[in-house]
Parts: structure tokens; sequence; C-alpha cells
């Protein structure tokens, strides 16, 4: 739909608008009297969210690429109907959702002041290629003092479908090398770094970043908290119907060799990934849906 008719179906004076974002791509920008948020029709890809007064919360590459096909680099990618490289053969990582343009289904601003935007990816028809099952993916994004994402996936296909996801979501964080993330003590994890896959055990500490970090807690639905001591701030992440925390930062090498990151952004994001990975995906009957959340606050 073009930036017009979004703007006459869906607009919301003074709170919500849709205009041209990087790349000339479509986006939503919501203000609300607590918070600005931007998010792209291209994935559902929330790019943007900081509340009046303080420091953004999320992180976005200044090397992200925003055209057709390609995954932006930061905000919140949605990854699905498979997560890392469990796709299809030859399939790109992470799956089609987050490389697609999505309609917007509705708009709402609430009585307390939040906005509730609905995105749908419509598999429904026909399967989204590589990709060779039919589904109907919904994300829920409401925006207001938390940022609350909201993942519902139906099978829609006349056969059952095993999936893989996450909410990629990057933190902004002043230096990764200061940072805590608590609430993954004592867990199990497979540890993907440098592209091996070796089952490790978290020790009783929280997880400091002292090198490239790419770990899957499996089997885990804890609360994380992100201490951030320069910006005086805790991130704290509650999620829903998710299995697996993914946590992820490049480090020197990896971010060097990403061409849509800058060689030295990686001291400043920190992924904590709410998802169903590897061995927790999830299998959906056919007509059945699964909601996977991700519910994001501050404290200072
Ligand atoms: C993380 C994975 O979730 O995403 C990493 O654990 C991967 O292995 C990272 O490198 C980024 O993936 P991409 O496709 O966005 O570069």
């Amino acid at each position: 739909m073009r930036i017009q008719e979004l703007q006459s179906q869906f607009a919301i004076p003074g709170a919500v608008e849709f205009e041209p974002g990087q790349g000339g791509l479509t986006r939503m920008a919501i203000t609300t009297s607590e918070c600005a948020a931007h998010i792209y029709t291209h994935g559902a890809h929330v790019t943007h969210w900081q509340r009046h007064g303080e420091a953004p919360v999320l992180f976005m590459s200044s090397q992200s690429q925003f055209k057709d096909g390609a995954p932006i680099r930061g905000g919140v990618p949605v990854c699905f109907p498979w997560f890392g490289g469990s796709g299809p053969a030859g399939a790109p990582i992470h799956g089609v959702a987050r490389l697609a343009e999505w309609e917007v289904e509705s708009v709402t601003l609430k009585s307390d002041g939040t906005v509730v935007a609905v995105f749908l990816l419509n598999a429904n028809e026909r399967a989204l290629a590589p990709w060779p099952q039919r589904f109907e993916l919904r994300h829920r994004v409401t925006v207001g003092r938390s940022l609350t994402m909201a993942l519902e996936a139906r099978n829609t296909d006349p056969k059952p479908q095993r999936i893989t996801e996450a909410l990629h979501t990057y933190f902004l964080v002043d230096d990764v090398r200061q940072i805590r993330v608590l609430g993954l003590e004592n867990a199990s994890y497979i540890d993907t770094a440098g592209g091996g896959r070796v089952e490790r055990r978290q020790g009783a500490e929280p997880i400091t970043i002292t090198a490239e970090t790419d770990r899957v807690y499996l089997n885990n639905r804890a609360t994380c908290v992100i201490e951030v001591p320069n910006f005086g701030r805790k991130i704290v992440i509650e999620k829903s119907g998710s299995d697996s925390t993914v946590v992820w930062n490049p480090w020197i090498a990896k971010a060097k060799a990403m061409p849509d990151f800058g060689d030295d952004e990686w001291p400043r994001m920190i992924c904590v990934e709410t998802a169903n990975a590897h061995g927790n995906a999830i299998t959906l009957a056919p007509g059945a849906s699964h909601v996977m959340e991700a519910r994001i606050r501050l404290e200072t």
C-alpha cells in the first residue's frame, strides 16, 4: 500500500504518521506522551523506540541497508519461519519475514495513550518461497512507556508445520564490555561463537561480554535484565511463549566481516533475543497458532 493510502487509512493526528524512511522505505512514525518509535513495513521492523528525554533503547547500525530483499541491521528483525541456518537448503539465515513487505492491519490509540500497531504477513493463499508451507503471521507492537511485541503465527497449511523464530532485538549500550546481562545464571546453552556448536553451562555470575558471544539458551523462560551502568539504567526483557533466549555480540573480527555493520559499532550493541530456536522449535497443527511475546521496559 502506498504511503498516501496508509496515511488516509491509518494515520492518527498527533500520534501516528506514515512517511518515507531511510532508502525511501515506508515507515510508521509514532509519537506518544511517553516516547517516539519508528516501524518499517519492510519486515514489520521496529527500528526506534525512545522515551522522551532518554537515550534510545534500540541500536541501529549506521551501515544498515534499507532496501527490498535485504534485512535491516539493528532494531528488532523478525526472524520467521526459521531461526539461523535451519531453513531450506541454500536459503538465507533467519527466515523470510524480515525480508518481506508486510501489510498494516490496524492502528489504535488506546485510552492510556499507548499506540497498538498490527502488521500482517499473509502467506495464506500461497507459500513465501523458499519456505514451502503457508502461514499467516501477525506482529502486534504496543508502543508507550514500555515496548511490547507479540508475534502470532497461524498455520494455514493443510500439513503440520515446524517453525523456529526470534525477535532479534538489538539494544543500544555505551560499551558492551561494561554491561552485565542477568537472568541466565546457571543455565545451559549452545555456544555457536566462531561457527561452532558446543554445549556449555553458564556459571553463577551474570553474563559479561569479553569476546565474540553467540549463545542460544534453550528451555529458558527467564526474564533478562541488561545493566547499562553508564546510561544509569536497566533494560528489563520479560517474555512469554518463548523457550529460548539468544545472546549475541559479534566482537571485532565478525563486525569487520559484516558489510552492513560498522567496524567500530560492536561495543555499542548487545542482542538479547526472545526466541524459539533449535530444539525449541514449535510444531503447529493445521489451523493452530502460537504467540511469542517480548515486553521491554526500563528501570533507572
Ligand atoms: C544471531 C545469531 O541471532 O544473529 C548469529 O546467533 C548471527 O549467529 C546474528 O550472526 C546476525 O545474523 P544476521 O543474518 O542478521 O547477520
